[in-house]
């Protein structure tokens, strides 16, 4: 496995790679949810490259940026075990270097939800994302339906401004008891960590009630996360699963998402019901 750092140096190596070439866009702390994606990439595709990137464009002020985890060397080690051909690690420099003045601002699809939950991360994610498939120019990338939002935003910039990428959207890994694997659950402590349950259990109720007014699956869903006392709920979802808007009653497919925090952890999950 070999690791780059510089842009200049990834063009020169990729010039030889067999084709396809399929990208995995990391933030590191990697975990089997990650490692779902890599593993497919490997598959999928005759070159599988790995970036790692802590994108502190697409964390607002006050967000984790500082205290995201990081564990490079442990990242490396997981990577060359399952066979990864490149990692591509840059610098926020080497990214972002003095004068850096372009970004990408995806349209409505990125003004809900989480996009107006977090003012500028999906400009922060589409900015960084556009570099990546430039700069690695694979035919195929793979994101995490665990983001669902993101990987629609993603698709959006693709086809609205030609890049041509294959992108692949995979399903969500979960732990046994079906919290989500997520960089962040590293920040719970034990007592948050049964709390955040509350998530995937919300979920799967919304999933139950299935069809009928969109309001009383929203309000059953608040029920149940207000009765958690270490959650507080930052939104609970029901939106058409191509344009996000809100449903007014539950039917064709449906994005039923949500965020919420557990202490101080802000987690989201997803699922789509048909
Ligand atoms: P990160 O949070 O590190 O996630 C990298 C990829 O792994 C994303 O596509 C995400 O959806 C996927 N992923 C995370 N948890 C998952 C899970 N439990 N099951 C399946 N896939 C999962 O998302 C980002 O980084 C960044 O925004 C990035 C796209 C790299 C741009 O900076």
């Amino acid at each position: 496995m070999q690791t780059i750092e510089k842009i200049d140096a990834f063009r020169v190596e990729s010039a030889g790679m067999a084709r396809p070439v399929g990208l995995v866009p990391t933030m590191g702390a990697l975990h089997e949810g990650h490692m779902s994606l890599v593993r497919r990439a490997r598959r999928e595709n005759a070159t599988s490259v790995v970036s790692i990137f802590v994108n502190p464009a697409q964390f607002g002020p006050g967000e984790d940026f500082a205290a995201y985890p990081r564990d490079v060397d442990a990242d490396l080690g997981r990577l060359d075990e399952a066979g990864v051909d490149v990692v591509f690690a840059p610098s926020a420099d080497e990214m972002y270097p003095y004068g850096f003045d372009t970004h990408v601002d995806v349209g409505r699809i990125a003004e809900r939800l989480e996009g107006a939950a977090r003012s500028g991360h999906f400009r922060g994610v589409a900015t960084v994302v556009c570099k990546l498939l430039s700069i690695v120019r694979p035919d195929r990338a793979y994101f995490g339906s665990k983001d669902a939002q993101q990987g629609l935003v993603i698709q959006r910039l693709n086809a609205d401004l030609d890049l041509g990428v294959e992108i692949v959207m995979c399903p969500t890994v979960r732990e046994p008891d079906g919290l989500a694997l997520s960089s962040r659950n590293a920040y719970l402590d034990a007592e948050e960590r049964r709390a955040a349950t509350v998530l995937y259990s919300t979920l799967s109720l919304a999933r139950s009630i299935g069809g009928g007014p969109a309001e009383a699956v929203r309000s059953a869903m608040l029920d149940m996360l207000e009765a958690e006392p270490l959650a507080s709920v930052e939104y609970v979802s029901i939106a058409d699963a191509d344009t996000l808007e809100e449903l007014d009653a539950v039917k064709g497919t449906a994005l039923v998402s949500l965020a919420v925090r557990i202490g101080s952890t802000r987690l989201i999950d997803n699922i789509v019901i048909e």
